[in-house]
């Protein structure tokens, strides 16, 4: 009897468990999603506005500045040196993200497009360190290249 008691105990505790694993696992993925946007985007935010620094002189809106124009280069390479892939896990669209799904439809594509804005990002900073305007405003170029060609396929 008092076995037979504990038992049903037992059963009812796992059933209350398994119940609130099931219904806190979608409130826990809709988070872990919403974070996840708010990383990638953060970061995006940080390439944007080192390239906007940077166009702005090359356009002449503000003054040229080799080594101002040298430290966003190198705060781009930096930034693009992370490894954001996990800021985007699988499926994570949301209201508030611009992301489209062909990015987990075509990850390996997606991966190739970002290490292709790292290399860029990084030839941009060594050519910032003592490189003429020229060839500064030609590795602005091929960086924003590597902006837009992802953004064209995997960005609303
Ligand atoms: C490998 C793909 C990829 C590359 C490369 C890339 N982006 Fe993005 N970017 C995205 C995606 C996807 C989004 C949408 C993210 C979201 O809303 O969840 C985005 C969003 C943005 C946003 C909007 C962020 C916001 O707050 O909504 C800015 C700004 C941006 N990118 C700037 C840049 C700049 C500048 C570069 C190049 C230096 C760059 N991105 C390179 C994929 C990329």
């Amino acid at each position: 009897m008092k076995w037979k008691n504990k038992s049903i105990t037992g059963s009812m505790l796992s059933l209350t468990l398994a119940s609130s694993l099931i219904c806190a696992s979608p409130v826990a993925w809709a988070d872990d999603i919403e974070r996840a946007v708010e990383y990638r985007q953060g970061v995006m935010n940080v390439f944007g506005w080192n390239m906007k620094a940077m166009s702005n002189m090359m356009k002449g809106k503000i003054p040229f500045d080799q080594k101002v124009f040298a430290h966003h280069a190198k705060d781009l390479a930096s930034a693009s040196g992370l490894n954001l892939l996990p800021g985007f896990p699988e499926d994570s669209e949301s209201e508030e993200s611009d992301a489209l799904p062909e990015i987990w439809m075509e990850f390996d594509d997606f991966e190739a497009k970002y290490q292709k804005l790292a290399e860029a990002a990084r030839s941009l900073s060594e050519t910032a360190v003592n490189g003429d305007k020229a060839s500064l405003g030609k590795a602005l170029e091929t960086t924003g290249k590597a902006c837009k060609a992802c953004h064209k396929k995997y960005k609303n």
